[in-house]
């Protein structure tokens, strides 16, 4: 018997979901018999059928077979009906699945349903699929909150942008398709005003020719956001973070471009940022990922609101004509972290900082 790999394959399925399903985990299964898969199925978006039902109800006869799903099958009513029953109904022998549900309510409890059915039922831990669910499993456990992840591309001298804070490409290729695979398994994405008046980015995802659009979350206190900002036409929809005392004109303006409209206290830094990833995992997002300048990034490590940090590091040197990362007040990035790790891409080495 091969779990693993069958587990994997089922990975490999619920990947190409990843960052579509919210509020919803993406989930793969496969369903085998004989040693080979003859069945596969994954949950596409929320309010669809789940992976185990996609892959058993294109099968005849599903006696005899192991179904291996990444994620433990459901045994209450959501939007559709409980997975157990239909893998009762259709007399599957066995069935292997990647993560316990994290969520206390539903935990162990799709096994135990299957296993008074006579089905055998097993937990199968892969570390690949514990890092898979990091999002979904944090934002069961911490109350609907995201797992946010930031990454920011410096020189060698720590600069991230012209000194007028024009965008310059910093990095190479490797670090772009990375910066876009990121994307496309996020929920969301959160920038700022002043990036966007900045560099005016599409924020999309661009992976060799498809183009794809993701909910976008801007920080802008004084709803400064230009109304030729590229991000219209790129981004899914745009939910606006502002403070209070904003002008009327702006406010129906940014309104009747269909921009979502939320206002959040401010606090010494600017706009309350607990208040803003609480607000972003109610919307069912569990990654969220930030691109923005330092100051932002900054605020959110002194918050201890960033799960993870990818900072992009290029060998170029860009002198008095940069913009720095940080200002005066930044010191340790890494403090408090429980990982640190360094790798190579193309020509720019990779930080991965994790608290
Ligand atoms: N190299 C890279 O990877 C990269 C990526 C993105 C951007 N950039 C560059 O970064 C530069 C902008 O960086 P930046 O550091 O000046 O700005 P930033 O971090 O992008 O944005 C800071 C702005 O966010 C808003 N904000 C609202 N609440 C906040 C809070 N609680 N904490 C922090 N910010 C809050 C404030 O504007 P309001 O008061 O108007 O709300 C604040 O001025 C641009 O030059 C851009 O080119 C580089």
């Amino acid at each position: 018997m091969n779990d693993a790999l069958f587990l994997k394959q089922a990975l490999e399925l619920a990947d190409t979901r990843k960052g579509f399903c919210a509020p919803n985990p993406a989930v793969g299964a496969v369903v085998v018999q004989d040693g080979k898969i003859v069945s596969q199925g994954v949950h596409q978006k929320a309010g669809s059928p789940h992976a185990e039902v996609e892959a058993l109800n294109g099968l005849q006869d599903a006696e005899n077979t192991t179904v291996y799903v990444t994620l433990e099958p459901c045994c209450h009513w959501g939007k559709t009906p409980p997975c157990t029953d239909l893998l009762i109904q259709k007399k599957v022998s066995r069935v292997v699945y990647g993560l316990m549900d994290p969520n206390p309510l539903v935990r162990g409890r799709g096994q135990a349903s299957l296993e008074q059915a006579g089905i055998s039922c097993q937990w199968f831990q892969l570390p690949e699929i514990e890092k898979f669910y990091r999002g979904y499993s944090h934002w069961v456990t911490h109350e609907k909150t995201p797992y946010v992840t930031a990454k920011l591309a410096v020189t060698l001298d720590g600069k991230i942008a012209g000194a007028q804070g024009e965008r310059k490409q910093i990095t190479g290729p490797e670090l772009e398709k990375f910066t876009h695979e990121h994307r496309r398994r996020s929920d969301a994405l959160l920038t700022t005003v002043e990036t966007i008046l900045c560099d005016d980015p599409r924020l999309d995802v661009r992976i060799d020719s498809e183009v794809l659009q993701k909910p976008l979350y801007v920080l802008d206190t004084f709803m400064r956001l230009p109304e030729k900002a590229r991000v219209f036409d790129t981004a899914q929809s745009i939910t606006l973070f502002h403070g209070a005392d904003v002008p009327q004109t702006r406010l129906h303006l940014l309104e009747d471009k269909g921009v979502r409209l939320v206002p959040v206290q401010k606090e010494e830094l600017g706009l309350n940022l607990l208040d803003v990833v609480k607000e972003i995992g109610q919307a069912g997002c569990h990654e969220l990922w930030v691109e923005c300048g330092g100051t932002c990034i900054w605020a959110l490590v002194r918050k201890k609101l960033l799960g993870r940090v990818f900072i992009y590091v290029a060998p170029k040197w860009m002198g008095k004509d940069g913009k720095a990362a940080f200002g005066e007040d930044a010191w340790d990035l890494a403090n408090g972290s429980k990982s640190v790790q360094w790798s190579s891409r193309g020509k720019d080495a990779l930080c991965e900082i994790e608290w």
